[in-house]
């Protein structure tokens, strides 16, 4: 890859990651990712903003492989995706210092061993000069850590957000265009990282709106040169908007709890409610994540398993606890064996949830007229809810 300009001397020196399908060993990557890095050459002074991933290292030192001098590394974030790489950069440049907040000073001291007195520390709002640029720094903590910050550079009205506003998707444009399919990753990648702090977003959209950009450049995924496109997406992501919409995530051991779902699928879009279904043992945790970002209702399908739910019901319903998703009810449904006790440990699960339990339809064995019936009038409590919505 070679350094691509964006402005007059403001380039993207960054690594498209086309082949990683896991970040935190946890989160589905299908489209790869990419670590942007950004060289800003000012008439005094030169910064890098952000690094790269160390797996990618090698890339961002022959992105660097001609630059001469670099004085500053804004560490906008500590996350190794980003910080990893600039241990890596300060050996290659014992002139530069990183530039941080001060809650990433100690995390960059924590995660990556980097030198206190190599650090210094920058406070909301302040400014540094480039000679003929300045760097502008915003706290915008929470996305995705407490420590992140966005950096605003006036002069080329490029606002860079790092974690904020990005999507894990691998391309070989450098700009976003108005392709559809980089919002749809930037939802899936706000479902996953930025969800359990929707607030924070809130207030961190406020705070960056009051800039004049043209471009969004984050660290992951292509530059916005459209960038109301992802800020009025990520405003409707994040305000507390909740759709017509059900999900269903289940599973089935014996076919009785799948048999309870689709009746209550297909009663539910009798009645005009959008359902999606999500077969636990097979399903992408991250399209779930962002149906949940839309989602009024949640129906739990949990067969029990001795006395209590299946494990991938506990996974589950665990990881919606965590994403903190905008949901007004919840219901849970399954069928056991002799006895269950699925109710009260999956409620023990959801705590930060703050929703209604609308009702529980539980069977013995396989649903019949009685269990249909209860289907029946639970999909009409769902819709009676969601049309006062
Ligand atoms: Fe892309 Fe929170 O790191």
């Amino acid at each position: 890859m070679k350094p691509r300009e964006i402005r007059n001397h403001v380039y993207w020196v960054g690594a498209v990651d086309w082949n990683r399908r896991l970040f935190d060993s946890l989160i589905p990557l299908p489209d790869g990712t990419s670590y942007n890095a950004y060289l800003i050459q000012g008439s005094e002074k030169t910064a890098l903003v952000d690094a790269v991933d160390p797996a990618m290292i090698e890339v961002l030192k022959r992105q660097l492989a001609d630059v001469d001098r670099i004085d500053y590394i804004v560490a906008q974030h500590a996350e190794q995706d980003h910080a990893g790489g600039i241990p890596f950069v300060m050996e290659m440049h014992p002139e530069a210092v990183v530039i941080c907040s001060p809650k990433a000073k100690e995390l960059l001291i924590d995660h990556l061993e980097i030198p206190a007195e190599r650090v210094k520390t920058v406070g909301d709002g302040e400014s540094l000069s480039l000679g003929d640029k300045t760097l502008q720094f915003v706290h915008t903590p929470w996305v995705h850590w407490p420590e992140t910050m966005t950096t605003y550079l006036p002069e080329d009205r490029i606002l860079f957000s790092c974690d904020f506003l990005g999507s894990h998707i691998a391309m070989s444009d450098l700009y976003a265009g108005e392709a559809p399919s980089v919002i749809e990753a930037a939802k899936r990648y706000y479902a996953e990282i930025m969800m359990p702090f929707r607030k924070i977003v809130q207030k961190n959209l406020s705070k960056i709106r009051s800039l004049e950009f043209d471009l969004i450049a984050p660290s992951h995924g292509p530059i916005y040169d459209h960038p109301e496109q992802i800020l009025a997406a990520t405003e409707d992501w994040a305000s507390d908007r909740v759709s017509n919409l059900v999900v269903i995530p289940y599973i089935s051991m014996h076919g009785s709890t799948a048999i309870m779902v689709d009746y209550l699928v297909a009663a539910l879009a009798e009645r005009g409610v959008t359902v999606q279904k999500f077969e636990l043992s097979t399903t992408d945790i991250g399209k779930l994540a962002m149906a949940l970002v839309d989602a009024a209702t949640i129906v739990i399908g949990a067969p029990t398993v001795h006395m209590g739910p299946h494990p991938n019901v506990f996974s589950v319903t665990h990881l919606a606890n965590a994403l903190r998703p905008k949901l007004r009810y919840a219901v849970i449904i399954g069928s056991y064996g002799w006895n269950t006790k699925v109710v009260e440990q999956i409620s023990g699960l959801i705590p930060n949830l703050s929703v209604e339990v609308l009702s529980t339809v539980l069977c013995k064995g396989v649903p019949k007229a009685a269990t249909f019936a209860e289907l029946e009038t639970l999909a009409d409590l769902i819709q009676e809810k969601h049309a006062a919505l």
